[in-house]
């Protein structure tokens, strides 16, 4: 039964160019202007539509940092992210317990990318924070991911 269900599943996903990883970022002027000034606009497809309300619900306490907007501005903002949430691919971003991951840099999918980055590469002065993208992903304000923009800062 469950093969039968599975099987046409996985098929289709076989079928998707290598190059599916697409984390272009859809345009939307709220978004850029309050969340690309502290750090660049994360992809909306890396977290999932729980995870994007969770970070959206909780910006006054943001990271260390006071992110908090006008309430229509706030409602906005969510409602884009949630609309373009990551889907499949993304997977499910919780923690073990079941809430909602408010990192990128904390999901599966992430970790699973970026497995042979040693611990002492994302302390570097160069680098700082896994979610410093821009580091080693030249093109990531652009949604631009692939291998061939990538350059490790010593
Ligand atoms: C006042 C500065 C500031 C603003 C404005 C801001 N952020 Fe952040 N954000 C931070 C800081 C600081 C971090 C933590 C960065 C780190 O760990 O290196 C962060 C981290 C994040 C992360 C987690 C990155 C990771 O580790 O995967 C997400 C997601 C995020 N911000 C989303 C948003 C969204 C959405 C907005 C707009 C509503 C926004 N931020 C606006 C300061 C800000
Ligand atoms: C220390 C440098 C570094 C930082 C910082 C970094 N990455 Fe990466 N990332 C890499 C490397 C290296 C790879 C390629 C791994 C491989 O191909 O084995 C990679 C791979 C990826 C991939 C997969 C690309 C593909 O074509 O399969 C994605 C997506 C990605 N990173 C997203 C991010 C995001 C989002 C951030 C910030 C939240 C980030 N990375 C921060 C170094 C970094």
């Amino acid at each position: 039964m469950t093969i039968r269900i599975a099987l046409p599943v996985l098929l289709v996903a076989l079928a998707l160019p290598a190059h599916a990883d697409n984390y272009s970022l859809p345009k939307n002027a709220a978004f850029e202007e309050e969340c690309a000034s502290c750090h660049m606009a994360y992809p909306p497809q890396m977290l999932d539509a729980n995870s994007w309300r969770a970070v959206m619900n909780g910006l006054s306490k943001h990271f260390g940092s006071d992110a908090s907007i006008d309430e229509k501005r706030r409602i906005a903002i969510t409602d884009f992210l949630v609309a373009h949430s990551g889907g499949r691919k993304t997977g499910d971003t919780r923690d073990a317990q079941g809430k909602p991951l408010l990192r990128i840099t904390e999901t599966a999918r992430f970790d699973k990318k970026h497995r042979e980055i040693a611990a002492a590469t994302w302390q570097r002065a160069s680098i700082k924070s896994p979610a410093n993208c821009t580091a080693c992903h030249a093109q990531a304000a652009a949604g631009d991911y692939n291998e061939r923009s990538i350059r490790i800062p010593k």
